[in-house]
């Protein structure tokens, strides 16, 4: 199957694919490559305390093997995604990052995390909704991921592309969000789901 063939099948974008953003500047989204290194570590080391917590529960450096894992996810069963913006110096900058690793269930388990610069501005839904996409077209069963309970966006916009959350039994500080692909989400699912104006609280 060539390369083309593939992509189309696995609903990976081919090469790339440009995306305008609700500033109107124009990003890249693109398969992470292994000569991404330097640029995942800069993009990491910038990111706010906060946000380097809320995606690698830790406030404190990252590990060089946290990025390595990131880019040497198995071709064809896991995602790991780039967004990129052109740098002033005429390189790329990557602006956020998103991947999903096939569990042994065979369910996608998603994570996802945006330049702080570069956040509100529609990147993360955008990110979720794609990988969905891809999830989808590779007939997975579902999509699921473990969320800070104090990361009231990544909650919320998780409840927007459709995902249910609740509370994780074993550790109250993490909320389990999960969505099954391809059907519609049963009442007992439902039931679980968090109220609306749950994640509007501040
Ligand atoms: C969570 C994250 C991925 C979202 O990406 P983003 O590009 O900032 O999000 P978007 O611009 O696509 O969407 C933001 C939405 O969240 C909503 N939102 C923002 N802050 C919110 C809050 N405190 N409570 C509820 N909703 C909130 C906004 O209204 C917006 O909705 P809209 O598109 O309808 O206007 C990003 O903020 C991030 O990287 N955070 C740090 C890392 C992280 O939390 N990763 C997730 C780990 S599981």
């Amino acid at each position: 199957m060539s390369g083309t063939a593939t992509a189309a099948f696995t609903g990976m974008p081919n090469t790339e694919e440009s995306w305008l953003v609700k500033n109107g500047e124009r990003v890249t989204l693109r398969a992470v490559r292994h000569t991404d290194r330097p640029r995942l570590r800069s993009f990491i080391d910038t990111l706010s305390r906060e946000s380097r917590y809320y995606r690698y529960l830790t406030g404190g450096p990252v590990a060089d093997a946290v990025i390595d894992g990131f880019i040497g996810r198995c071709p064809g069963r896991d995602v790991a995604v780039v967004v990129t913006s052109p740098a002033p110096d005429g390189s790329e900058a990557i602006v956020a990052n998103a991947e999903y690793v096939v569990n042994a269930e065979g369910v996608a388990e998603l994570a996802v995390v945006v330049a702080d610069g570069w956040q509100g501005k529609g990147l993360g839904r955008r990110l979720i909704q794609r990988l969905q996409q891809i999830a989808r077209s590779r007939n997975l069963p579902a999509m699921r991921g473990d969320v800070l309970s104090e990361n009231r966006r990544m909650l919320a916009i998780m409840r927007d592309c459709g995902f249910s959350a609740r509370r994780n039994p074993e550790d109250s500080y993490l909320h389990e969000v999960n969505l099954t692909l391809g059907a519609q989400p049963t009442r007992a699912a439902t039931a679980q789901w968090l109220p609306a104006d749950w994640f509007a609280a501040s």
